[in-house]
């Protein structure tokens, strides 16, 4: 029996989404796949009003991270990684692993990277690149990520890298007027659609970047992706072109959702996860401020079984996440993003209190 996610990803498909990929296929060569990648391309445009450069990968978002280290990075460059939690540590892992040069900014789980620690960095060295994490899905941290954009304005030369995975398209987000160069997300997360595709929103100082920079590898080379959409309008390796039907069709219906209306559902269900959360006596991991609207970390204050839990949802064909890594147990999980709604939110809060008598 399925049990539906309200995990952080990946999270529910919906069947008519589920059925596109269904669709007979046609050649990636063909007119029809120009078609389609274009439609694809033209609708990420139109939702995230930007002009940069975007590109769909055959890939889950991480390779974006070896995508920064090996195009966005010379050899002599360094980066500054912001790192609040298990995700923004991979970015730093991928930069360093692939022999490039990088430092932490690090702050303990649960709390944000700030505008100003990240000034106070940006002012004592020069660095090509800050990595940092819209949205911490191992902690519910939310970056302020309008102001560390607007911060990075005044430093010409420093590429603004964002890892969206779980937000981009849940969360505000205004590539173009934030002034991001690289931000990145998978489509398990908040397109609601399984998983297999990373979108990417490329600027073109990122673009001229990666053109500087030598042995970029081959499937992750910024240049030659692009370079050979904007000649052929296609991708250069073969692509999953049923989870591309799958993308088209959910990027018509989010576009007439609206990507204002979109933010207000994760907002007003975020909002009631927190209240619900702190009336039963539970806390809040992330810090006041900058709590995500798509992921819920609740602090087991309580104390409560979570494994039990999930096996009382799971009679009830519901489940939720376990605290991440070293807050399992000590935290639960709510993912409330992608096509859940405030009435399928009570529904799951109102089996909670039922499974653990609240
Ligand atoms: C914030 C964040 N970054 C990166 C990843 C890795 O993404 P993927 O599994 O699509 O490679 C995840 C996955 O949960 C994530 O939540």
């Amino acid at each position: 029996m399925h049990k539906k996610l309200w995990i952080p990803g990946p999270t529910e498909v919906k069947e008519d989404v589920l059925k596109e990929q269904a669709k007979p296929l046609f050649g990636h060569r063909s007119n029809d796949f120009t078609l389609l990648y274009d439609s694809v391309l033209t609708q990420l445009r139109e939702f995230f009003k930007t002009e940069q450069h975007v590109l769909v990968l055959t890939a889950s978002g991480t390779l974006f991270m070896d995508i920064t280290a090996r195009n966005l990075i010379t050899p002599v460059g360094k980066a500054l990684c912001c790192v609040n939690g298990s995700f923004s540590g991979r970015m730093y892992e991928a930069i360093v692993d692939s022999g490039r040069i990088a430092s932490k900014l690090e702050v303990e789980w649960g709390k944000a990277v700030t505008v100003e620690m990240i000034k106070e960095r940006l002012d004592t060295s020069d660095y090509e690149v800050v990595t940092i994490c819209y949205n911490e899905t191992s902690t519910g941290v939310k970056a302020d990520l309008q102001a560390i954009g607007n911060l990075l304005k005044n430093y010409p030369d420093t590429l603004l890298v964002v890892d969206a995975v779980s937000s981009m398209g849940g969360d505000m987000l205004l590539p173009d007027e934030w002034g991001t160069d690289l931000i990145f997300a998978s489509t398990q997360k908040c397109f609601a659609l399984p998983a297999g595709l990373a979108i990417g929103i490329v600027s073109q100082r990122a673009l001229d970047r990666a053109k500087e920079v030598p042995s970029k590898g081959l499937y992750i080379n910024l240049e030659k992706i692009l370079g050979y959409y904007e000649k052929k309008k296609q991708t250069p390796s073969t692509p999953n072109i049923s989870l591309l039907f799958a993308l088209d069709y959910k990027l018509k219906l989010m576009l007439a959702e609206g990507a204002e209306n979109i933010f207000k559902r994760h907002k007003e269900m975020a909002d009631y996860t927190h209240e619900w959360a702190l009336k039963h006596g539970f806390g809040l991991f992330a810090e006041e401020g900058y709590r995500s609207v798509t992921v819920t970390t609740v602090e087991n204050k309580l104390e409560k079984d979570v494994g039990e839990l999930n096996k009382g949802l799971a009679e009830k064909n519901l489940v939720v996440a376990n605290g991440y890594g070293k807050l399992k147990g000590l935290t639960f999980r709510i993912g409330h993003m992608g096509d859940h709604t405030l009435d399928g939110l009570k529904e799951l809060l109102g089996a909670i209190e039922e499974v653990w008598n609240l």
